[in-house]
């Protein structure tokens, strides 16, 4: 059977292919998702995305119980969010932490993650490609 995993994308990723493409390129998140249903065919990828640290929250919190693994690009949060790591630890899902650009070349404020200690791993720098990556990954856990 197929292994559930959903991918959360957070504030400003629904901009993608519009928001600063030299740093997250041009390709909206809506033409990727099929190329990476196509390229992972042995998932069931399902894809959420909020502005809103709330909706996170209980999209982690409902999901957490139903999938077998969780890919969350939390976006500015992830710097932030004490309450989104604890969301990733009150679940079972596995969750990696993905950031399409290398956020340890940019800004300081991007060099440390909230997040990262309640994950099981971190895909960081390898553009949309890291989905893919981190969907495999949470295939073999
Ligand atoms: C990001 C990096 C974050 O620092 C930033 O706030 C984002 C996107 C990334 O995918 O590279 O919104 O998570």
């Amino acid at each position: 059977m197929a292994k559930k995993i959903l991918i959360i994308n957070g504030p400003n990723l629904n901009l993608l292919g519009v928001r600063e493409p030299g740093v997250y390129g041009a390709e909206s998140f809506d033409d990727y998702l099929p190329r990476l249903r196509r390229e992972v065919p042995e998932a069931e990828i399902s894809y959420f995305q909020s502005n809103h640290e709330g909706e996170l929250l209980d999209c982690i919190q409902k999901e957490g119980f139903r999938q077998d693994g969780i890919v969350l690009n939390a976006g500015a949060y992830t710097h932030t969010s004490i309450a989104l790591h604890d969301a990733i630890k009150a679940i079972p899902a596995p969750v990696i932490e993905l950031h399409i650009s290398n956020v340890f070349q940019r800004e300081a404020f991007r060099h440390h993650s909230m997040i990262s200690p309640a994950c099981r791993g971190v895909v960081c720098g390898l553009g949309l490609d890291g989905y893919r990556l981190a969907t495999l990954a949470l295939l073999r856990l």
